[in-house]
């Protein structure tokens, strides 16, 4: 009997274009790769920025257990209320106290406990709290409760993705990099036994400049102009990782980038 536990995530959803490459290949995908749990960042879903409770309805509705956000978390307001009632709509988790929402959120699978935790980087982002110590603390609280730990980590520095992974080597089973839209080649597992990749890329459209139209990012660069910028509509390629993991040790056995290419 097959005993590892078989995480599929998900990288950034962009739009439309990241939405419907996701309604159409899902549940697919989390067939032929045999997930057990589903993890999604979905902070650009709603046109580039935010997520809206209609979304995320519908994320769950494909099979998705949880989803992560970052940076443009509160873009779309409505999903302020909607997160009090679906606890596992994440916002990262060093957000001041009292901040709204949940940072973290305990899944049941195949009979046991999987706690992901959303964190959110301070290089090039706004200075909030120390993901660093969020996390130890957390994992400290928790892990009484918890089998394996999985982390999405919203960062823009490689340098403190890294570092984070290294900091929670062996304690941990996975940290995977969003929001710089890019896979990396990266992925590898830790000599304490956490997976790790600095990006899992997006849920994008292809052949864009990190989701949105090249031409008006490069007007925007050469300008210095604050240009709107808009998600290219162009069909979408899923990028992710699949993470198996030993619930018995909660440490990573295997991690494998995905990606798959959606022809609409
Ligand atoms: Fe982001």
């Amino acid at each position: 009997m097959e005993t590892a536990i078989r995480a599929l995530i998900l990288g950034d959803v962009i739009g439309h274009p990241g939405c419907r490459a996701l309604f159409i290949h899902a549940k697919q995908l989390i067939k032929d790769y045999k997930a057990d749990v589903v993890i999604v960042n979905g902070e650009n879903s709603a046109d580039g920025f935010g997520i809206t409770p209609d979304i995320a309805d519908q994320f769950f509705s494909l099979g998705i257990h949880v989803i992560t956000t970052g940076n443009h978390v509160w873009q779309k307001r409505d999903i302020l209320g909607y997160m009090d009632s679906h606890p596992a709509v994440l916002r990262p988790a060093n957000y001041p106290p009292g901040t709204p929402g949940n940072g973290s959120v305990t899944v049941e699978v195949r009979g046991a406990r999987g706690t992901v935790i959303n964190l959110q980087g301070r290089d090039n982002l706004s200075t909030i709290d120390c993901p660093f110590r969020a996390a130890r603390d957390m994992i400290k609280k928790m892990k009484q409760d918890t089998d394996f730990f999985i982390i999405d980590f919203h960062a823009e520095s490689v340098k403190e993705k890294e570092s984070l992974a290294y900091y929670l080597d062996g304690s941990i089973a996975a940290v995977v990099g969003t929001h710089t839209h890019v896979q990396t080649a990266d992925e590898r597992i830790l000599d304490g036994g956490t997976a790790y990749i600095s990006d899992i890329g997006m849920t994008g459209p292809d052949n864009s400049v990190i989701g949105v139209e090249p031409d008006m990012a490069l007007q925007r660069s050469l300008t210095q102009m604050p240009l709107k910028l808009q998600v290219l509509d162009v069909p979408a390629v899923i990028h992710g990782v699949l993470v198996t993991i030993d619930p018995a040790t909660g440490r990573a056995l295997t991690i494998e980038r995905v990606r798959c290419a959606s022809s609409l």
